[in-house]
């Protein structure tokens, strides 16, 4: 039976972080996660590589996440696992793991919404503050790009979502036209510290409603790069600074934009940011400096922010005192539904 402090195993492994956390009422007990390096020199994540390296850390983390709680595998009370979205192969290792516990332990499972828990792990304890219902959660990382209205933590509704690339993906772009490794998202933040955000304007995108894009600023880097290189071979090197900085302030900008936009719409200034992009310093400062006009923010503390397994126990969490139990049946869904 569900109480308050029941203890929840949280297991992720949506792309390429293998993580898997144990939860105690909202507190964490332990979170480890592996991240996969071996993509780096691929420029991207390589499906089938994610979800063999996969197999190799599961055991590992777990045992890892065991020892910090101090548990065993029978003080758990359920499992919760990434059901989706994400990818088939990396989803198929942590369900499986998930399930094979479940049936050995004959504790109950619980599927999780990967987008879903980035947004829930606001409610884990160690985070700086907690959002009130409703909010508004701009919701960034490498696959999604999504304003989500948030009633309860089992009522959402997104409102405004991109139409192309993900936030994430953006980043990663410019950085490996830029020829930095991946992920390029954190080094566009270190780089861009030091640069000028106005010296290179790049456009913002303005899409209908709530919505984004991002492959035009794609498109638009890429000739930018290549007509730049043509009249000096080492334009990226020596504008490396300035470069991240202008098209990160261009990526924030269009983000803001539109949360501007919710936020005097629907009258909610309530507002948090949740996923991997959140990590984002000009991100997090920008937003903070939205206090000035009325508004609460929200971020989450950093090991919150990218994949980990702590945000999918919190959102089982949920799910359990619900009530909602998943089955040994269903599979896994890479396109799983908001
Ligand atoms: O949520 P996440 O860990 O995985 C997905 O579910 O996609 O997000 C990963 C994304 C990557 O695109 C990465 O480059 C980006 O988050 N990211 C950042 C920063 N830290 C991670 N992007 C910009 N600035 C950062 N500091
Ligand atoms: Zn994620």
């Amino acid at each position: 039976m569900a109480n308050k402090q029941s203890i929840i195993l949280g297991i992720e492994s949506s792309c390429d972080d293998t993580s898997i956390a144990i939860l105690k009422g909202r507190k964490i007990l332990s979170n480890f996660v592996a991240n996969q390096e071996i993509h780096a020199e691929f420029g991207g994540v390589v499906p089938e590589l994610a979800s063999r390296a996969h197999q190799q850390n599961i055991i590992p983390v777990i045992e890892k996440s065991l020892k910090e709680a101090n548990c065993t595998l029978l003080d758990i009370d359920a499992i919760a696992y990434t059901r989706g979205p994400g990818l088939l192969g990396s989803l198929l290792v942590g369900s499986s793991f998930a399930k094979g516990l479940s049936i050995g332990l004959n504790k109950p499972l619980v599927e999780v919404n990967h987008m879903k828990a980035h947004i829930l792990a606001h409610f884990i304890e160690d985070n700086a503050s907690t959002p009130k219902f409703p909010f508004l959660c701009l919701t960034v990382s490498g696959g999604h790009t999504q304003i989500v209205l948030v009633k309860s933590p089992l009522q959402m509704e997104v409102i405004g979502t991109t139409i192309d690339d993900a936030v994430g993906e953006a980043f990663d772009k410019a950085a490996k036209m830029m020829e930095l490794p991946y992920p390029g998202g954190p080094l566009i933040d270190k780089y861009a510290k030091l640069g000028n955000p106005n010296a290179f304007p790049f456009k913002i995108s303005n899409m209908k409603g709530y919505n984004y894009s991002f492959s035009g600023l794609k498109t638009g880097i890429l000739y930018f790069l290549r007509k730049n290189k043509e009249l000096n071979p080492n334009f990226i090197q020596e504008n490396m600074n300035d470069i991240c900085a202008s098209v990160q302030h261009t990526i924030v900008a269009t983000l803001l934009k539109k949360l501007e936009k919710a936020v005097t719409d629907f009258d909610i200034k309530e507002v948090a940011i949740a996923g991997g992009v959140s990590a984002n310093s000009e991100l997090r400062k920008q937003l903070k400096a939205k206090e000035e006009d009325g508004w609460t923010i929200h971020l989450p503390n950093f090991k919150y922010c990218t994949d980990n397994g702590a945000m999918i126990a919190m959102a089982g969490q949920f799910l359990f005192q619900n009530g909602s139990i998943g089955s040994l049946e269903n599979p896994p869904n890479p396109r799983m539904k908001f």
